[in-house]
């Protein structure tokens, strides 16, 4: 069965994925030629946000929720290449990125990884398992990126957003990127249908508005919600992605 993981994986060109996943990446790739580049920007931002939380925001504490098969990049390599001190939390509830946790779990010796197999509506049972790496009393970011889209329920998603917000002190952070209708509604649209059709979980695509109503109560930083090329670029302007993303401090 095509699983989100694996196709991620097969867009942002690593090496865990089965022909299944491969084929439905291939197919959602006609409708949407730049999902690939989508996909990679959305990656960027990662290493841009978590790179700025580390740097300019103080923040050594992240739980990362959607995690996806390990590539470059992940939340712990780019936190700890800044300060080995960071502790990282990842949640999945795929089995594979369960089977390749141990390569998410290379923490320096002075910092901490964990992994929590759990489904991201199970938000009691996350925060009681990242209560064990992390020190919830301190300042933590929560990063929701490309995971939302597969919570079809509003409410649930809402109330993902809320439970683990609610559960970090001020000074805390929320990071969200999910696809959008906005960029190429038709395509978007045609390829969200086609992946429907053929691989787990469902994907619900959003608008803008939507990300900006679970940033509502926090101080969103600047540019605001934008397409994820366009969260503070490291070079030049580049071509909008299907991503949108948005960074906020908890006052
Ligand atoms: C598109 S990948 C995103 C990976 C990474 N966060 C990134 O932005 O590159 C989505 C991840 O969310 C996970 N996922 C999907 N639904 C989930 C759920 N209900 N609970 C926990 N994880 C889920 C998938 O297994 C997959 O690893």
């Amino acid at each position: 069965m095509p699983h989100t993981a694996r196709i991620w994986n097969y867009w942002l060109g690593g090496k865990d994925h089965y022909a299944a996943d491969r084929a439905v990446g291939d197919q959602v790739q006609q409708f949407l030629p730049d999902i690939v580049a989508s996909a990679r920007a959305d990656r960027a931002f990662l290493k841009r946000a978590v790179t700025h939380l580390v740097l300019d925001c103080g923040i050594r504490q992240f739980l990362d929720v959607g995690t996806g098969l390990p590539t470059a990049d992940n939340t712990h390599e780019v936190a700890q290449t800044l300060d080995p001190e960071c502790r990282i939390v990842y949640c999945d509830n795929d089995p594979l990125v369960l089977a390749h946790a141990r390569a998410l779990l290379t923490s320096t010796p002075s910092g901490a990884t964990a992994y929590i197999d759990a489904d991201a509506r199970d938000t009691g049972r996350i925060l009681a398992a990242a209560a064990e790496t992390l020190d919830l009393t301190r300042p933590v970011a929560v990063m929701l990126l490309g995971i939302l889209n597969f919570v079809g329920d509003d409410d649930q998603a809402g109330a993902i957003v809320r439970d683990l917000v609610a559960a970090v002190p001020s000074g805390s952070y929320l990071a969200v990127a999910h696809p959008t209708t906005e960029i190429k509604p038709a395509e978007s649209a045609a390829a969200a249908a086609q992946w429907n059709k053929t691989a787990t979980p469902p994907i619900t695509l959003r608008r803008k508005a939507d990300l900006e109503r679970w940033f509502e109560g926090l101080d969103l930083l600047d540019p605001g919600v934008v397409t994820c090329t366009k969260w503070r670029p490291a070079a030049g302007d580049q071509a909008d992605v299907y991503q949108v993303c948005g960074l906020a401090r908890k006052p």
